[in-house]
């Protein structure tokens, strides 16, 4: 039962210096490890994402898949899996993105969407936008019409937000 009071930034703990010096890492361990507070913040998230009535929801490989299967579960739907390249067995469809500092790959099964499905994407954290603007754009490759984008987290000071197209909805924003 949800407790619309409840802060669930309480369950989340900033990290110095992970991974690198200067960078504060915002840790969801510390809420994936509460079973009164999962439960609270994966119940938010699924409303959001109902709104946007999908037919099936497409996890970022790996803190994604975290998200994505109760998600899935609770809204009654299917998921997708968004890997890092090498992973998926069967034929593939792959998009390679540059990130600050090199490049990155994702991979989807070229048949895992039907021509036009509503997929939400779901990730835990959304930084520069990166990521998610990548898994958009595969995700249309194979036909998907993208209707939203979730994310636990959402670092706004890097302006992730800017780059996405979709709808997004984000359940705790940080602005430092
Ligand atoms: C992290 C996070 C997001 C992404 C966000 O994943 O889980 O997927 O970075 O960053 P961006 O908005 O700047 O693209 P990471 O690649 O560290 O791997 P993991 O999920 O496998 O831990
Ligand atoms: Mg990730």
């Amino acid at each position: 039962m949800d407790n619309p009071a409840l802060d669930l930034k309480r369950y989340i703990r900033g990290i110095p210096d992970f991974p690198k010096p200067g960078i504060l890492f915002y840790d969801i361990s510390t809420l994936l490890r509460d079973a009164d507070a999962w439960q609270i913040a994966t119940a938010r998230i699924a409303r959001a994402v109902a709104a946007w009535q999908p037919d099936i929801l497409a996890g970022i490989e790996s803190r994604g898949f975290l998200m994505a299967a109760p998600l899935a579960t609770r809204l009654g739907l299917g998921l997708v899996m968004l890997r890092k390249p090498g992973k998926l067995p069967g034929e593939t469809v792959t998009l390679n993105y540059d990130l600050e500092y090199g490049s990155d790959s994702l991979q989807i099964q070229a048949d895992a969407i039907k021509p036009g499905q509503r997929v939400v994407v779901v990730d835990d954290l959304l930084a520069t936008g990166g990521t998610l603007a990548a898994s958009i754009s595969l995700l249309r490759k194979v036909g998907a019409e993208v209707v939203g984008a979730s994310m636990v987290i959402e670092l706004s000071f890097l302006g992730g937000r800017s780059r996405l197209d979709v709808p997004v909805h984000t359940l705790l924003t940080y602005d430092s």
